[in-house]
């Protein structure tokens, strides 16, 4: 019985979420849908962390629909909710291409039984309109819902949800994602640099009672292995792996999410200095209008390279594993088995 609730609850929010046919809607009155909550069964998400926590607040998606945080976006369902500003150059666009790479290890199964939530903190600018350009750049599929608000209803989301910080261009982005089932109240905070893998797992398995198909076969044999990694690498597959390739990589069936240039060769092809400044401050760089940042932004379509914060040392051992990576280009498979041996 509970079962078949849902179904009707996210059959609901689903048809809810498509862009609305005619011109635009005026804004809908209050209570936004009394079709999407079809008399639920009396357990339906009465967990601890239920209707009476969680605010309910109203949030408009991309298409301009508003929704209802609670009753519409994660009622009996797993979840995954980052906040995020179309305009930042730091952490977000680094995170938006983290869950790229877990939708895409999620399969098909974004927007049926996992759901996507990206709301904006910088709700006066990101209006839908901007936020439905950043998705459609970003080719997010359907499932990842990108919301704006009131900036109070928002605050009081992030207090609520434990991931507020005061400051907008806060540095310390790292435990803005938050994962969770509803109906079982499990949560728990994530931090976006997490090995996709272990995300979708988290998502696709763990927080879904293990009832759902495991990831298959293919999707081990592409997860990263476990060895002793330099301290470059850890930081390339951190921060850098979610939009960069080198030469491929372990990860090459995912690359057609990358936004950046392939990163294969790139030590010897530049100036060592510009790297580095350009690793540590690509923003800065841009604002010069240093030819060669202007170039690369125009050549990628105007994706922007974030200012991650590196320090000098991490910016030394990032290149020098691309340093390594990049030598006399033998095949990932054998790039593999040399690494192995350190
Ligand atoms: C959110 C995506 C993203 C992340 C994360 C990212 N980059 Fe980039 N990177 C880009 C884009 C996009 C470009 C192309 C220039 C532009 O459009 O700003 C680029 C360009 C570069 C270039 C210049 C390539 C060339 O051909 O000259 C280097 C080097 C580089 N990135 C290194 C890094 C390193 C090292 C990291 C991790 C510490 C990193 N990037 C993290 C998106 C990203």
């Amino acid at each position: 019985m509970a079962r078949r609730s849902i179904g009707l609850a996210v059959a609901a929010v689903v048809a809810a979420c498509r862009p609305d046919p005619g011109p635009p809607p005026a804004p809908p009155p209050a209570p936004v849908h009394p079709a999407a909550a079809p008399a639920p069964a009396a357990t339906s998400g009465a967990t601890v962390w239920g209707a009476d926590y969680f605010p309910n607040v109203v949030l408009t998606t991309q298409q301009g629909t508003k929704v209802r945080f609670f009753d519409d976006l994660i009622r009996d369902k797993v979840v995954a909710i980052n906040f995020i500003f179309t305009r930042c150059t730091d952490a977000c666009p680094m995170e938006t291409a983290r869950l790229l790479e877990v939708q895409k290890l999620l399969a098909g199964r974004l927007g049926r039984d996992v759901f996507f939530y990206s709301i904006s903190i910088d709700p006066t600018h990101d209006t839908p309109d901007v936020l439905r350009d950043y998705a459609a750049r970003w080719h997010t599929g359907p499932g990842w819902t990108f919301l704006t608000g009131s900036e109070a209803d928002i605050t009081s989301l992030r207090k609520k949800l434990g991931v507020f910080q005061a400051d907008l261009q806060a540095k310390d982005h790292n435990l803005s994602l938050l994962i969770g089932n509803q109906r079982t109240g499990q949560w728990m905070k994530r931090s976006p640099y997490e090995n996709p893998y272990i995300l979708a797992e988290q998502l696709g398995s763990w927080l879904s009672n293990w009832q759902k198909p495991r990831p298959t076969d293919r999707d081990y044999a592409h997860a990263p292995e476990v060895r002793n990694i330099s301290s470059g690498e850890e930081l390339f597959r951190a921060r850098c792996a979610a939009c960069h390739t080198v030469g491929g990589g372990d990860l090459v069936d995912l690359a057609q999410h990358r936004v950046g240039p392939d990163l294969r060769g790139v030590t010897a092809r530049r100036d060592r200095d510009w790297l580095a400044r350009w690793i540590m401050h690509p923003d800065g760089l841009l604002a010069a209008r240093d030819p060669i940042a202007v170039e690369l932004l125009e050549r990628y379509q105007h994706f922007v390279m974030p200012n991650l914060r590196l320090d000098d040392a991490d910016t030394a051992a990032v290149l020098g594993y691309l340093d390594d990576v990049s030598r006399p280009a033998p095949p990932p498979a054998q790039v593999t088995a040399q690494r192995q041996t350190r």
